[in-house]
């Protein structure tokens, strides 16, 4: 993480704000509403180097305006782009996401338009709607083309991300852009059209993505993926220049960044929810105190999640912040989800913190709060309550808050006893490296009698071809004495990517009629149970097997298996450190 500094940009002298326009491809025109000064609008963005709001059209026998900006340009904005079109003429408004900053500047251009349809994502168009009751606004699908003529057939991209879930791509197949919105951006104000000088933007760069994308960067990476799909010559994005002479090295560098963020040693599930910005705002402060403590954050918007990815993050993390506004009286519905799956999956040794804006009694984080202590999680901040909008010092509050959580949290790490022989450090060290070992997720099943049990694991590996064989490395917490015996019959259930049945299974054995009850089981031919809900299932007898460590390792042949999904993925366990499950 690039720590907060400023760095004032050289090419500031007190100049005003102003439009810039140029030709940048056929029929194709880039607004470069240009500010010198520090940036209000990004809290979390300390560098005093101003920004360009990049809006772009496209003529083709139709015309279509791309992202105008904010309330502070309207005028200038308006004044700049009559001089290129009339502005009755536009045929479609395309919004890379929806800010509440831009509504003024869509107001007054839709006054001057006659049959415009405004092109969002979907889950752009009620908040749109809302804002300009009287426009036509239309929900893009992305397998749709927008074809303007003369070659420009623009594809859209759906890229959600927790800060902006609304968020598209678009892409012209006539001039290979790809608008490509907050991705590749950079806040810095020049004269520059072109990254011809691109060694010079490094810095700012990986500043900018430290800051507003690190904390959702697998949602990054799913959105890279997407646009590795399309032919780019350039990369359009909404703020700095455009992208053209560092094209692939960018793509690498955004793919590296979001690797990096996957090795830091301690990560930290932030769970929130804002209806109007004001807890969103303080979570960015808090995540910036984790950031610049060198922790991994996963930010994530509830509104927009799904039960099975807060799970995940859940389970992944070794401490999580929840934030929440107070909406009549309550924590909104989908806190209430998140607390639910918290409370019902998280181990009690994470660490927890809450947070959130209120208006007058804030019952929400008091709720919340009550909620965890009763669970007996332990609390990694005092709680951070904000009436209405956050100001400079409560979110300078924000930060401490994150930076406590960052070091309280690797303090309980350090706790750990060293094993013998190696330092702390080599013991992170290589515990970190051990947990790059993967297997898929499997719950073995086993029979005693009339007693079913079960317990997770991933520390499987097929072994021989012939007979086809695995070895499963077993503590004794887990089934050891049921698999003592050669001969005994057990089955290996390798679950399905996207499903929820690791929740039911712990890592140790758990046995018992009511296990399995909320389950879709069926006996095998072995007589142990197999989990219709996993992506196949191998029924197994026990060969050998040898004490290794603090495992018994258990060499047993597949006598018959069946790929119950054949569409679905195998589950990884994915581990952090070697020295846990
Ligand atoms: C419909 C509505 C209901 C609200 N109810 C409460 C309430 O019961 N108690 C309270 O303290 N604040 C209440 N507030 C104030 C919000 O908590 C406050 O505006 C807060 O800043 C919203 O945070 P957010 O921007 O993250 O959504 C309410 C606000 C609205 C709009």
């Amino acid at each position: 993480m690039t720590t907060t500094t400023l760095i004032p940009n050289p090419a500031i002298n007190n100049r005003s704000r102003d439009v810039k326009t140029a030709e940048i491809a056929d029929q194709t025109w880039v607004f470069r509403s240009r500010t010198w000064d520090r940036l209000k609008f990004e809290i979390e963005y300390a560098r005093q180097r101003g920004t360009t709001a990049n809006s772009y059209l496209i003529r083709g026998d139709k015309t279509a305006l791309i992202d105008p900006p904010g309330e502070s340009f309207t005028e200038i904005y308006l004044e700049e782009i009559r001089q290129y079109i009339l502005l009755h003429r536009l045929d479609y408004l395309i919004l890379s996401h929806v800010n509440p900053n831009r509504i003024v500047t869509l107001k007054a251009l839709l006054a001057e338009t006659h049959q415009i349809t405004i092109l969002c994502s979907k889950a752009a168009v009620n908040t749109l709607k809302n804002a300009l009751p009287d426009a036509q606004i239309l929900g893009i699908r992305t397998d749709e083309i927008l074809d303007l003529g003369q070659g420009h057939q623009l594809s859209f991209i759906n890229v959600p991300t927790p800060r902006w879930p609304d968020g598209i791509c678009t892409f012209d197949q006539k001039t290979q852009i790809l608008y490509s919105d907050k991705f590749f951006s950079v806040h810095l104000c020049s004269d520059d059209i072109w990254d011809k000088n691109w060694k010079e933007l490094d810095a700012d760069r990986r500043y900018y993505f430290d800051c507003l994308h690190a904390v959702q960067s697998k949602t990054v990476e799913t959105a890279l993926d997407k646009i590795k799909e399309f032919p780019a010559q350039y990369y359009a994005p909404a703020h700095g220049p455009i992208i053209r002479y560092s094209l692939s090295r960018l793509a690498h560098d955004y793919r590296y960044w979001c690797q990096e963020q996957k090795t830091r040693p301690l990560q930290v599930a932030l769970l929130y929810a804002s209806a109007y910005g004001n807890t969103a705002t303080l979570a960015r402060s808090i995540e910036r105190g984790l950031l610049e403590n060198d922790l991994a954050v996963e930010s994530i918007n509830c509104e927009f999640a799904t039960p099975t990815e807060i799970s995940q993050a859940i389970e992944n993390c070794d401490g999580f912040i929840i934030g929440s506004p107070t909406l009549a009286g309550h924590a909104p519905t989908q806190i209430q989800t998140a607390l639910g799956i918290v409370l019902s999956t998280a181990a009690k040794t994470k660490l927890a913190g809450v947070f959130g804006s209120y208006g007058w009694s804030g019952e929400a984080v008091d709720l919340i709060e009550t909620k965890l202590k009763d669970a007996n999680y332990r609390l990694g901040f005092e709680s951070l309550r904000v009436r209405f909008s956050p100001t400079e010092s409560s979110l300078q509050a924000g930060y401490s808050a994150g930076e406590t959580f960052a070091q309280t949290l690797k303090k309980t790490k350090k706790l750990r006893v060293p094993q013998q022989g190696m330092t702390e450090t080599q013991i992170d060290r290589t515990a970190q490296a051990v947990g790059r070992i993967v297997g898929s997720l499997s719950v073995l099943t086993t029979r005693q009698g009339e007693d079913h049990a079960g317990f997770l694991t991933s520390w499987v590996s097929q072994a021989s071809f012939n007979p086809p064989g695995l070895i499963i490395a077993v503590a004794d917490e887990q089934a050891a004495d049921r698999l003592i015996n050669s001969r005994t019959a057990f089955t290996l259930n390798i679950l399905k990517e996207g499903r929820n049945l690791r929740r039911h299974f712990s890592n140790c054995i758990k046995s018992g009629s009511d296990v399995f009850t909320e389950l879709e089981t069926q006996v095998g031919e072995n007589g142990c149970l197999i989990l219709s809900e996993s992506l196949a299932y191998l029924e197994c007898t026990v060969k050998e097997r040898q004490l290794c460590g603090d495992r018994w390792l258990v060499y047993a042949t597949v006598e018959r298996g069946q790929v119950l999904d054949g569409n679905g993925v195998t589950a990884i366990g994915h581990r952090k450190s070697g020295s846990q499950y």
